[in-house]
């Protein structure tokens, strides 16, 4: 009788604790999902560029398609939003939480509390600065520093005979942003290849449209003859080319503008003799999130990283692709 009543508290008290969400979270969380779906909480950095919009639908559409259940925060560029959403997800026990990092460093406390709770976590996009161990399972996402090296090797075999100094430009993204960290790092490696190749300026735009024209104007005002931009991503260089047109010059030809991303709108710039070089960075991360995901909750192993391949393309080029682009 007693051991009865023993299995009946036994099985009120699991009972309990799942209905709370406070079980054991084999591979994750108890997921916050119906009949046994993969539940995923993903935190957005924001809206800030047509990168950025591409990417958040590529989750999305790939999360339907992969019958995951998707819960999507957008951070709108904080990181202590993104902060508050991984809390969220960790009290909600989602399967797995994904996260596209807006800055490096500081994500150490709340990594520790999703790994405590046993749920894992794969970075997307951006990679975090971390001495903690196992944090996250994968990192997904471009090698910046390669993409910042090959914007550099091609400003390097443009003004291979440039017979004095050339002054670059430099529109940074988001300060400690690991693309902005990455990016600035390969570009300076490959063109430190010519002495002539000198930036003269260099400062954040952000990421945003608005940021590279405002940062753009102000290096115009400053600089007499600026030969060639550097835009860490097409929306800054966009803006820059608002703001060369702006004082009176020809962006693609006065202005050299070198960028990073090959969305819609820069491909076009592209395509028109504004821009005269882009290295890609693939935003269409959604399906492999979600296969890595799946593969993740399953307990099946994982690489520690996964770099996307990128390309490059010349104004001819960006013309040739720009009817099949999918972002
Ligand atoms: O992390 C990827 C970068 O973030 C993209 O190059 C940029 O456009 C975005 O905002």
């Amino acid at each position: 009788m007693i051991g009865i009543l023993k299995a009946a508290a036994a099985i009120a008290s699991v009972g309990l604790l799942a209905a709370c969400g406070s079980g054991p979270a084999p591979g994750g969380g108890s997921g916050g999902g119906d009949g046994g779906q993969l539940t995923m909480g993903f935190s957005q950095v924001g809206a800030e560029s047509g990168w950025r919009t591409a990417n958040t639908k590529s989750i999305q559409d790939a999360a339907a398609a992969a019958g995951v259940n998707l819960k999507f925060s957008d951070a709108g560029g904080e990181q202590e939003n993104q902060i508050s959403a991984i809390r969220s997800f960790v009290q909600q026990r989602v399967n797995v939480i994904a996260f596209s990092p807006v800055v490096r460093t500081g994500w150490d406390a709340v990594l520790l509390e999703a790994k405590n709770a046993g749920i894992p976590v794969i970075l997307t996009d951006r990679a975090v600065d971390t001495q903690e161990k196992d944090v996250y399972k994968t990192f997904l996402g471009a090698d910046f520093v390669e993409e910042g090296r090959r914007a550099g090797d091609w400003v390097v075999k443009q003004y291979a005979s440039a017979p004095g100094p050339v002054n670059i430009v430099q529109l940074e993204g988001t300060t400690g942003a690991d693309p902005a960290i990455e990016r600035k790092t390969g570009f300076a490696d490959a063109i430190a290849a010519n002495p002539n190749l000198r930036v003269i300026a260099s400062q954040s735009g952000d990421f945003t449209r608005s940021g590279g024209k405002q940062v753009m104007e102000a290096f115009l005002k400053a600089n007499p003859k600026i030969d060639l931009v550097f835009a860490q991503n097409d929306d800054m260089g966009l803006g820059a080319m608002e703001a060369i047109e702006a004082a009176g010059l020809t962006p693609g030809k006065d202005v050299q503008i070198v960028a990073v991303d090959a969305t819609h709108d820069g491909m076009q710039a592209l395509a028109d003799g504004k821009f005269n070089y882009i290295v890609e960075c693939n935003p269409l991360l959604g399906p492999q999130l979600m296969d890595l995901a799946k593969k993740v909750v399953a307990g099946e192993p994982v690489p520690p990283r996964v770099v996307t391949p990128d390309e490059a393309f010349d104004q001819q080029q960006a013309a040739a692709v720009l009817p099949d682009r999918k972002y």
